[in-house]
């Protein structure tokens, strides 16, 4: 029960009303730039790994799509269900708790796509809370996308996208070689530059030693950070 003077974060975005739970984190520059870059088409079936408030949920459903959306995190399961049926979209948006393919088993999708946790994490700074798993992605960063990337040939339908975004210093050139490797055809779709992440100050020595591509400054505070939407397809 949330008390009278507790307060409740909303979010609108496209005309769509979001409620923002505890612990669930606020769409970002990173959210939004994915959600550009989503070619959804009428009918097809979603998959959205990391759902969080469940906006790229929502907007897909809206685009007429059907959409499982799932997440590690119980508060961001309950706040993306709801916010599906604040949006009239509860019939179209399925949300299932637990780690990435996990709740998918024996499922094909036309579209997987995730805006996933990928903040390099120093060892041993990794932490439990929800609010770690929306921004941690493992000493390289690469933890919850290597998983992602790995597992699309068996989820996605022939001729099926998967689509995330990168942070310019986990290496365009790798996410190229990762997709190619499972047998995805890569390209990148998308890209802006953004505020650097408030996050990556308190680790940017950790941050540099893992930008094997040499993408940020050696010197100095970075004040920017490309970001990229990558998409690798299957074959028909
Ligand atoms: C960067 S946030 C993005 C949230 C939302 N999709 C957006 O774009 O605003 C990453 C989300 O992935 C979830 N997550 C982290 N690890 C996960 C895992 N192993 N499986 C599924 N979801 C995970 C987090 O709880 C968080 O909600």
């Amino acid at each position: 029960m949330v008390s009278a003077d507790e307060g409740v974060l909303v979010y609108v975005y496209r005309g769509a009303l979001f409620k923002i739970a505890e612990g669930v984190q606020v769409p970002k520059a990173g959210s939004l730039l994915f959600c550009r870059h989503l070619e959804l088409r009428p009918g097809e079936r979603v998959l959205e790994l990391g759902t969080g408030a469940g906006l790229a949920a929502v907007v897909a459903a809206r685009a007429g799509c059907r959409v499982v959306a799932t997440d590690v995190v119980p508060e961001a399961v309950a706040c993306a269900r709801e916010n599906a049926a604040l949006n009239g979209a509860a019939d179209r948006v399925e949300v299932r708790l637990g780690d990435c393919y996990e709740p998918v088993a024996g499922m094909t999708f036309d579209l997987i796509c995730t805006n996933p946790p990928q903040m390099p994490t120093p060892p041993g700074r990794d932490r439990s809370d929800p609010v770690a798993a929306a921004d941690n992605g493992g000493v390289d960063g690469w933890e919850i996308l290597d998983r992602a990337i790995q597992g699309a040939p068996r989820h996605l339908a022939p001729g099926g996208r998967l689509v995330f975004t990168l942070f310019a210093f986990l290496g365009q050139k790798a996410a190229m070689a990762k997709l190619e490797a499972v047998g995805l055809a890569p390209r990148v779709i998308g890209r802006e530059v953004q505020a650097f992440p408030r996050i990556g100050y308190e680790r940017l020595d950790h941050i540099r030693s893992v930008d094997t591509e040499g993408v940020l400054p050696r010197t100095g505070l970075p004040r920017t950070v490309e970001r990229f939407v990558v998409q690798g397809t299957k074959p028909r």
